[in-house]
């Protein structure tokens, strides 16, 4: 299987968790790949890492909710590697609280990256892909859309927004080849989900053990499992697949409500 040889992609939010699965994937699978994020030592690495086994990886220092940002890794993906098929809006935040504690810097941070970042990788990579004649953008969005996270409305409200956003972009902008899909991952193994921890009276190991219990296939997610099916839905085997959301959370779902 090596759908992606030879595609270039672009990732937000590539170089940590889900993001950093993703790109060594795309990487590893022949893919030129763009990863940006606001980490520029662990971006530097990872791309040095890549480059280091004989892969194409370069690393963009950006911030997913400044157009200029943004536009510049879409421009820097054309003119390094003259296309871009595959654009993956994965950078997210979570911040949690009581919708009666929320601040508006959080409140603002958490829509500016999880909602305007995919807006404006939207409007800058959908002219280039409509030019080529073909394209894929995916969307990480998360089961917080499906599911009421307690003390996470706003998280929760941002991911759901990333769907109706997809879909909307689905019917203007499908019939001139960019296709669109969406992956939504339960609880995954991440620095995010790690960090989400902090002020529980568990350590974090006892606390995911107890998490792993509750999903239905007994164990949490890995980014990898994100990764190997970003890699498909991205790829021509899945081209039919459009609009839709693809949920990776063990069951979950399927939970009854008792
Ligand atoms: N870990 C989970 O359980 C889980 C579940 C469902 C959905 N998700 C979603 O998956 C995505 C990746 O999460 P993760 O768990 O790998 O988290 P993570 O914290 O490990 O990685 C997040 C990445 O986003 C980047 N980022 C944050 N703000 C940015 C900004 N303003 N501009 C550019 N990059 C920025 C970070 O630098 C990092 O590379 C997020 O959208 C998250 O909401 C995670």
């Amino acid at each position: 299987m090596n759908h992606l040889s030879g595609r270039t992609v672009l990732i937000t939010g590539g170089t940590s968790g889900i993001g950093e699965a993703c790109t060594e994937l795309f990487a590893r699978s022949g893919a030129k790949v763009v990863a940006m994020s606001i980490q520029p030592k662990e971006g530097a690495a990872l791309a040095e890492r890549l480059t280091g086994e004989g892969h194409t990886c370069v690393f963009f220092h950006g911030d997913v909710s400044k157009e200029a940002d943004v536009k510049a890794a879409v421009d820097l993906a054309v003119e390094k590697f003259g296309r871009l098929d595959v654009a993956h809006s994965n950078a997210g935040v979570l911040r949690n609280q009581k919708i009666t504690n929320i601040t508006l810097e959080d409140f603002h941070l958490v829509i500016n990256v999880n909602l305007l970042g995919p807006v404006l990788l939207a409007k800058h990579a959908i002219p280039v892909m409509e030019r080529q004649g073909k394209g894929v953008i995916c969307f990480t969005t998360s089961v917080a859309a499906d599911i009421g996270f307690p003390e996470h409305a706003v998280y929760c409200a941002s991911k759901a927004a990333l769907v109706a956003l997809m879909r909307s972009l689905t019917t203007d902008h499908s019939p001139k080849g960019v296709r669109f899909v969406a992956v939504s991952p339960g609880t995954i193994d991440t620095p995010m989900l790690a960090a989400s921890c902090a002020g529980w009276d568990k350590p974090k190991e006892e606390l995911y053990a107890d998490v792993a219990r509750k999903i239905p296939i007994q164990r949490m997610g890995q980014p990898i499992d994100v990764a190997r099916t970003v890699a498909f839905l991205v790829s021509d085997d899945a081209g039919f697949i459009n609009g839709s959301v693809v949920h990776l959370e063990g069951g979950t779902l399927a939970l009854p409500p008792w």
